[in-house]
Formats: structure tokens, C-alpha cells, sequence
């Protein structure tokens, strides 16, 4: 299978203690967020967890190896119409916002990626509605991967979880889910839409970043001058989650989730497959 790496055990276990790190920076934000908190604040919360742990960043100057503009945080905090790679700095959260955080860290040179979305306060219906089915469709994507299934097994699930809503929603197609592990963005690519049956073949040691991103409206998304900051074409409001996993023998294993997915999986009836430590 050229071109994708699989990981030992014992990385994987690594990857699990990277995905701790991302659980518990979720958790800080998604706490700390409020009227008038600042995401360049959020940014710094991260900041502080990574240093606790010893652990890296992987998106803190992340580009700069290819001549893009360095990213300059540690999230990605997309807020409203902002879809995904959003810049934190000065602007200040308020009521109603709906913010998106995307957080990678790096433990013993492997990384584990996720992002989680939430309310600042209470949401309209409509954004929490947006948020509840990106959710749901990402543990659909999740619950469909098995060993000897194919990558885009994960893609037509995902889709088709959105599509099952009576309202209309927007799935970016231009941003994928990945390959992770010794690298941020390793292949394969993990689509939100498509076919199933395609793609490398689900084996054990590969691990994924499976992460939908979905609109009230366009599917279309726009870059700004930062040359980071994608926003929907027509102003609609995103949404983003993400979580890094794998599939071992005796199931699946939530790298960035708090219980290893145990929950979630077992309300859809499949196996939780951590790895014993
Ligand atoms: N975590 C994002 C992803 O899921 C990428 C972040 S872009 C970066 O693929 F520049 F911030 F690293
Ligand atoms: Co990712």
C-alpha cells in the first residue's frame, strides 16, 4: 500500500497519549469560551496544556516547510461563516457565535488532530441543529470503518448521514480527512462524499483524521487575504468535527476522544478495540 504508513502498537498507543492532550485542550476551550473572551486567549489556554504535557504543536508554523505563510497559532478557531483554519488573535466571542476549534498535538514525534464545535451561550435551532447532524455524520463515518473495509467506506457514510436530513446542508469538498501519524497530513485522503468501496484498504496500523465540514448553505468555500481563513461563499454559518482514529483487531479506537469512543460506538453497536497499554 504505497505511500501510507502503518503504525506499530506502540505508536499507536503514543498516538493515543497525543490524542489525550487534544481531549483535554477541547475540554479547557469549550469551558473557557464566553461573551467576551478573546480566541487569542483560547489560543493561549492551548498553549499552556501543551507545555504542561512537553508536548508539540503540529499546527504552529505549519506551511512554512513549502513556502506558505507559517501558521501563527496552536488552534484553529473558526467562528460563524469561518469554516475551517481560522486565525485566533483580538476578536472577541459573543453570544450566539458559533465557533469551531480544530487542535493538533504532537507527543514522542506522533500527532493526533480533532476539532470540536459549540455554542458561545445558546445557538439558534438552526446552528444547533448544523452541529448535531456534522456530529452525527462524523461517528457515522466513524462506526463505518472496519478491518478490510476501504477508506471511502468512511466517506459514503458520512455523506449519506447528511443527506438523510430533511433540510439542505453543505458539505465542502475542496477539505478532506487525512492520514495521520509521524506526520499531520499523511494519505490518504479521507473525502466526505463519495462512493463506497474505494480507496487503500482499512488494515491495522492505519490511523485516520476523519473530519466533516458542513454548511447551512454553500458547499462552496472562500480563502481570505490571510491566506488561511476559509469562509463559505455565502456567509452561511460551518461547522467542523474531527477525530482521529484507528482500527485494531478487536475494533475501533477514538484516538481524540476522552473514552476512546466507547460511548458512541457502543450506542451504534460496534466494537470499542483499544489497545491494551
Ligand atoms: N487540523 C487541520 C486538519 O484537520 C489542519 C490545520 S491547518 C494548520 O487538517 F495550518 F493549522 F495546521
Ligand atoms: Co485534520
Amino acid at each position: 500500500m504505497s505511500g501510507v504508513e502503518l503504525k506499530t502498537p506502540d505508536q499507536l498507543r503514543t498516538m493515543r497519549r497525543a490524542g489525550l492532550v487534544v481531549a483535554e485542550v477541547h475540554r479547557a476551550v469549550r469551558e473557557a469560551a464566553a461573551p467576551g473572551v478573546t480566541t487569542g486567549e483560547l489560543d493561549q489556554l492551548a498553549r499552556d496544556i501543551l507545555a504542561r504535557h512537553g508536548a508539540g504543536s503540529s499546527f504552529l508554523n505549519y506551511g512554512a516547510a513549502w513556502g506558505y505563510p507559517p501558521y501563527p497559532g496552536v488552534t484553529c478557531i473558526s467562528v460563524n461563516e469561518e469554516v475551517v483554519h481560522g486565525i485566533p488573535g483580538p476578536r472577541e466571542l459573543v453570544a450566539g457565535d458559533l465557533v469551531s476549534v480544530d487542535f493538533g498535538a504532537i507527543v514522542d514525534g506522533f500527532h493526533g488532530d480533532a476539532a470540536i464545535t459549540f455554542g458561545v451561550g445558546e445557538l439558534s435551532e438552526a446552528d444547533q441543529r448544523l452541529s448535531d447532524v456534522t456530529l452525527e455524520s462524523l461517528w457515522a463515518g466513524i462506526a463505518a470503518a472496519h478491518l478490510g473495509g476501504r477508506v471511502t467506506d468512511i466517506s459514503h457514510a458520512i455523506e449519506k448521514s447528511i443527506r438523510a436530513r430533511r433540510e439542505h446542508y453543505g458539505i465542502l469538498k475542496d477539505y478532506t480527512g487525512h492520514g495521520i501519524g509521524s506526520e499531520m497530513h499523511q494519505a490518504p485522503d479521507v473525502p466526505n462524499v463519495g462512493r463506497p468501496g474505494r480507496g487503500p484498504r482499512i488494515v491495522e496500523g492505519l490511523a485516520l483524521a476523519v473530519e466533516p465540514m458542513v454548511t447551512l448553505g454553500s458547499a462552496v468555500g472562500v480563502t481570505l487575504d490571510d491566506e488561511w481563513t476559509v469562509v463559505t461563499k455565502d456567509g452561511s454559518r460551518a461547522c467542523h468535527w474531527e477525530h482521529t482514529i484507528t482500527v485494531t483487531p478487536k475494533g475501533l479506537w477514538v484516538l481524540t476522544a476522552e473514552d476512546g469512543g466507547e460511548a458512541e460506538l457502543a450506542a451504534r453497536g460496534v466494537p470499542f478495540g483499544p489497545l491494551a497499554d
